[in-house]
């Protein structure tokens, strides 16, 4: 492509890509304190003092580069490329790997992992992309308040990382000095978890690195069970929790942020701070649903503990060429939805495309996962369960491939090895209220088929709310109350790889807000239904209200008071409209 082209589409792309334009990337002046210093600024710490930083962590503070530079340096197979496991252990790896690149800075700087690509100079050093210039691998809370500290004294951009999980590029910033936390590794149970006056009972505290297969682990060893998703590496004292935490028993046990007793936190003036229903009651409302990388550095969070249980998990792989086909099983599945409230049952229902052609169409497959908790037999769950599957049986076609249900234990049924991720992707998404499955079967049914015609590809649907999530909406937190009345989250995925240009990543991004996407989800959800902040769309036009509802302002009065300087900044976070996209200058 020509560069000339390139740049005037580029130019094009800021007039609706806020903040682009202002950027000044690397030669913002300081002069009145409204950018974060970056290199070149003269308030930007000289080698010197950062080799002064490394020293006082006793030589934790690297060097960041992108995963595929990584990669470029010491060689990495497929199986690396796409493991989260992997891309927790380096710290400028993100679980998505657009959120490294930056596609819209003039001119652009990308490194791809298979760089024969020359349509764009590639640009794999230190800090390249939109990858942190320097990361402390925090091993305890001192290490993570001289990270802040010093961000703080030398107004540098900071980011911090658990996993790299995000999907809306949080954990990551260019220019930025990274905490990962990834190193807080402890778990610590207790019987009689006591904040104030009151006893918890069985809880768990875990370091802000622990990932959720190792703690579905620890906890079987003791014959609990926790609230925490279906995933591998996600963190749950990391960006999980501050979200909501969904999590297939859910239904049964309510969310992360139901669950969550205490937090210690390093926040913006480098005090730890214990954070629970008495001691910074105000921060605990604010840190429950508030969003994550808002609020300051967890070192630990503790969660309620169960007894454990044994589930019985159903899956099924419906298949159909046919667009509308497919959009007539989501009918008959949204008719079905409550049959599985009396078990409280949780449930994955994914619409996505298999590769596979069958005379010029590709097979679409909705597979469907769902968990029976405590103990419910084998006899019980099918007997709820297949009432569905026999009605999609009739739907012309569509075929069943695979109907099984078993009994597993439930800390294996949910953990798994690593997550398949590495690729270049962008979701948007709403909370469903439970209300639209009682009158709009049909139109849930017909809104799959609008999207797939249209060329949606992913259509992700979580059945993680309702049933204690709905029984717990007087508990005071930030949480969006949507959740309180949703049945479930629905997410459309947007994907693209290498080969795309960088204005078709450009249309990629904005598939959701700018297309027919959004709108399909909102006249079934809603015009005012919400969405979670952690499977969003960070370009949400409004996302005060459709991530945080009527928390808002609240929200806002907390963070004045814990990090008056807007220290930590994400996209779409609380404060963030103070900020330019990038999050290095103030608008
Ligand atoms: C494969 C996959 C499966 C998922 N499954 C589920 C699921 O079942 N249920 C669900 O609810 N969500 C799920 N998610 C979404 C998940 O909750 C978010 O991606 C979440 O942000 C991950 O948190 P993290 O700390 O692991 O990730 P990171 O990318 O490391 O961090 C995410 C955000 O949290 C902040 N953060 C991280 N660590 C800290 C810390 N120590 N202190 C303060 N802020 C911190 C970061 O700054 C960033 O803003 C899934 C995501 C993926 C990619
Ligand atoms: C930039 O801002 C920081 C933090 O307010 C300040 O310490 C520093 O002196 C400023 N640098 C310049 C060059 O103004
Ligand atoms: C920090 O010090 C360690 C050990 O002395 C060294 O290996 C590392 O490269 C240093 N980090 C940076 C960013 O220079
Ligand atoms: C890079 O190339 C290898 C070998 O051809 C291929 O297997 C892999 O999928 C490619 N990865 C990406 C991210 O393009
Ligand atoms: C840091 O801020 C917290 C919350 O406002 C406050 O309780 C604490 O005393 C402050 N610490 C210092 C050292 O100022
Ligand atoms: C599940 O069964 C086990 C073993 O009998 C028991 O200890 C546990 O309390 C049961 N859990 C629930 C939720 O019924
Ligand atoms: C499926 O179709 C058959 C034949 O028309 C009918 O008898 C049966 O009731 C249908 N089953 C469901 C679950 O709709
Ligand atoms: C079908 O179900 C079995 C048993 O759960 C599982 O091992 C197999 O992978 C499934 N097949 C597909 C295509 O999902
Ligand atoms: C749980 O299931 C296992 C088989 O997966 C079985 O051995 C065990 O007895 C079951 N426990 C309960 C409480 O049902
Ligand atoms: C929807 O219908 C279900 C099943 O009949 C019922 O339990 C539930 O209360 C209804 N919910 C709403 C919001 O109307
Ligand atoms: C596809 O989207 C366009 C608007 O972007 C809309 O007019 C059209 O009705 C949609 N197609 C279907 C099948 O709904
Ligand atoms: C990238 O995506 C395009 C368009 O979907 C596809 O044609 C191409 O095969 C993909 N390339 C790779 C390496 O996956």
């Amino acid at each position: 492509m020509m560069f000339s082209r390139l740049f005037s589409l580029l130019s094009f792309l800021s007039l609706w890509r806020p903040g682009v334009g202002n950027l000044n990337h690397g030669l913002s002046a300081n002069s009145s304190n409204s950018c974060r210093c970056v290199p070149g600024d003269s308030c930007f710490p000289t080698a010197d003092t950062w080799a002064q930083l490394n020293t006082s962590l006793s030589g934790r503070l690297v060097n960041v580069v992108s995963s595929a530079a990584f990669c470029h340096a010491v060689g990495c197979t497929d199986a690396q490329w796409t493991s989260s496991v992997f891309r927790a252990n380096v710290p400028g790896a993100m679980n998505q790997v657009n959120w490294e690149q930056d596609y819209f800075s003039d001119p652009p700087s990308v490194c791809f992992l298979n760089s024969s690509d020359s349509r764009l100079p590639q640009q794999c050093n230190q800090g390249s992309g939109d990858v942190p210039l320097y990361a402390i691998l925090a091993e305890s809370a001192e290490d993570i308040q001289a990270g802040v500290n010093f961000a703080r004294e030398y107004n540098l951009r900071l980011a911090i990382k658990a996993s790299g999980h995000d999907y809306l590029g949080r954990s990551t910033a260019r220019d930025s000095l990274l905490i990962s936390t990834h190193s807080l590794q402890g778990i610590l149970f207790s019987d009689d978890f006591v904040v104030g006056d009151t006893n918890h009972g069985s809880a768990v505290t875990v370091g802000s690195g622990v990932a959720l297969n190792t703690l579905y682990a620890a906890t079987k060893a003791q014959g609990k069970i926790f609230v925490g998703g279906t995933a591998a590496t996600v963190v749950p004292a990391g960006g999980y929790v501050q979200g909501a935490g969904h999590s297939a028993l859910s239904p049964a046990y309510g969310l992360a942020v139901d669950n969550v007793l205490e937090f210690i936190v390093v926040v913006a003036n480098g005090s730890v701070l214990t954070v629970n229903e008495i001691e910074h009651s105000d921060l605990f409302w604010a840190m429950r649903g508030g969003g994550a990388g808002s609020w300051g550095v967890i070192v630990s969070a503790t969660f309620r503990l169960y007894p454990t249980f044994n589930a019985t998990v159903c899956e099924s792989v419906i298949i159909t060429t046919v667009p509308a086909a497919m959009g007539a099983v989501a009918a008959v599945h949204a008719k079905h939805i409550f049959d599985l409230d009396a078990l409280q049952a949780g449930q994955y229902f994914w619409v996505v495309p298999t590769g596979v052609m069958v005379s010029d169409a590709e097979v679409i497959a909705m597979l469907v996962s769902t968990y029976f908790p405590n103990n419910a037999s084998l006899e019980d769950s099918e007997a709820a369960y297949q009432p569905f599957i026999e009605e999609v049986g009739n739907v012309t076609n569509v075929g069943v491939l695979n109907n099984t249900c078993a009994v597993a234990q439930i800390n294996d049924a949910l953990n798994s090895a690593s997550d398949a991720v590495g690729t270049d992707l962008v979701m948007g998404s709403r909370l469903f209220p439970a209300s639209v499955y009682n009158t709009s079967a049909d139109a849930i049914g017909d809104m799959y088929t609008a999207l797939l015609e249209n060329g949606t590809q992913y259509i992700l649907g979580h059945l993680v709310a309702g049933g204690q999530v709905a029984e717990n909406a007087d508990i005071d937190m930030a949480l969006n109350p949507a959740w309180r009345t949703a049945k479930t989250h629905m997410i459309i995925v947007n994907n693209w790889n290498d080969s795309f240009s960088i204005p078709e990543v450009a249309a990629q991004e904005r598939l959701f807000t700018s297309s027919f996407q959004r709108a399909a989800l909102t006249e079934i959800a809603g015009e005012d239904s919400g969405s979670y902040t952690n499977e969003a769309d960070g370009l949400e036009p409004d996302f005060r209200t459709t991530f945080y509802g009527p928390n808002y302002e609240k929200l806002e009065a907390v963070k004045s008071i814990y990090d008056p300087g807007d220290l930590f900044i994400v996209a779409a976070g609380v404060g963030s409209e103070r900020w330019d996209k990038a999050g290095f200058c103030r608008v």
